[in-house]
């Protein structure tokens, strides 16, 4: 008996050129951050582990690395400083803030300079801000305090963005009001607005120097990070750095909470950022070192999920090999 009407779905996938007419999202270096670490008191670069082609640069060698981004087409990045003098109460702006003066001297505007803005490479524990007297607290006014003086410095020195990644309350609205007071109006502000407490960090805190190291009663950093059960507060945080002016939201990490991505790019109407973490980068690396995957095209695929659930930026440590491992899957 012949069947009539079949659908036949079989027929928009059988050639490249007819896969590559009908699809809905095309994955582009355009609109991928280059994450870039630069280290005080090192005199020779080091690699890191787990994220291939990414290192603990030092103030020479981090030149040197994006003048080479520049050449395979990357333009935007994300600067983490990571100063040799760590402290508890107060911090010097000026080791990071030096780094992006120098970039921004030698690049200009041929580069897009976002400064991540947090004290987990600054304290002596590695806590996220200022811890108090009995150490089982991180206090909210002070460490807002100190992270709008660093956010003043950064873009001072000429960052074109700054990027709170701490997650306490008010930091976003404090950041913006003095930007504007020092007239740095067109300074945008990024903020990592639903940031989870994730153990897909685990590459990044050795680049960054940024672990919990102890001498404080607290052990991690679930008193403010977003729990991974609790996506509502991802919503509810997000809409309030909203209200306090951010330009840019993001959520991180990627592609564990695609779902909390879908779900809040179509409800607030802003730019979305996606943060796809060294975990997850080092996942698909340490797989395909193992030739259990094939490395360049899995990348593009977790790209191409972040897109489809609503990204329009997205911050990968594979940016500066995103037209190479692009042109290998078309
Ligand atoms: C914290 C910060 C973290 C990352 C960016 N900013 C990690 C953390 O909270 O420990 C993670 C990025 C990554 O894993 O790639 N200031």
């Amino acid at each position: 008996m012949v069947q009539e009407k079949r659908l036949n779905l079989r027929r928009l996938r059988q050639s490249p050129l007819i896969r590559d007419l009908v699809r809905q999202h095309r994955v582009s270096v355009d609109q991928m951050i280059q994450p870039l670490f630069v280290v005080g008191g090192i005199r020779e670069r080091e690699a890191v582990p787990g994220l291939t082609g990414t290192f603990r640069e030092t103030s020479e060698s981090l030149l040197r690395t994006v003048e080479s981004d520049l050449e395979a087409g990357v333009k935007k990045f994300i600067l983490f400083g990571v100063p040799a003098e760590k402290n508890t109460h107060q911090f010097r702006a000026d080791f990071t803030a030096g780094e992006i003066a120098s970039l921004k001297k030698r690049f200009g505007k041929d580069i897009f300079l976002a400064a991540d803005v947090c004290l987990c490479s600054y304290t002596t524990h590695g806590q996220c801000g200022v811890v108090n007297a009995e150490g089982d607290h991180v206090e909210n006014g002070s460490t807002v305090h100190e992270l709008a003086k660093l956010a003043l410095a950064y873009a001072q020195a000429g960052a074109d963005c700054v990027a709170p990644s701490d997650m306490m309350d008010g930091r976003v609205g404090a950041v913006r009001e003095a930007l504007d007071e020092a007239r740095l109006d067109q300074t945008l502000l990024m903020s990592y607005s639903a940031k989870f407490h994730s153990k897909f960090y685990g590459p990044f805190r050795v680049a960054a120097d940024a672990a919990p190291k102890g001498g404080t009663a607290l052990k991690d950093r679930a008193t403010y990070q977003i729990d991974p059960s609790f996506p509502q507060d991802a919503y509810m945080s997000s809409i309030r750095d909203v209200e306090e002016g951010a330009d840019i939201l993001m959520v991180k990490p990627g592609l564990p909470y695609l779902d909390v991505l879908a779900k809040l790019s179509s409800q607030i109407q802003k730019p979305w950022a996606v943060y796809e973490v060294s975990g997850e980068y080092a996942g698909i690396e340490l797989l395909a070192q193992q030739g259990l995957m094939q490395g360049p095209a899995a990348h593009v695929e977790a790209w191409t999920a972040f897109v489809r659930a609503g990204a329009s930026i997205i911050i990968t440590y594979g940016a500066r090999h995103a037209k190479k491992f692009l042109e290998s899957v078309s």
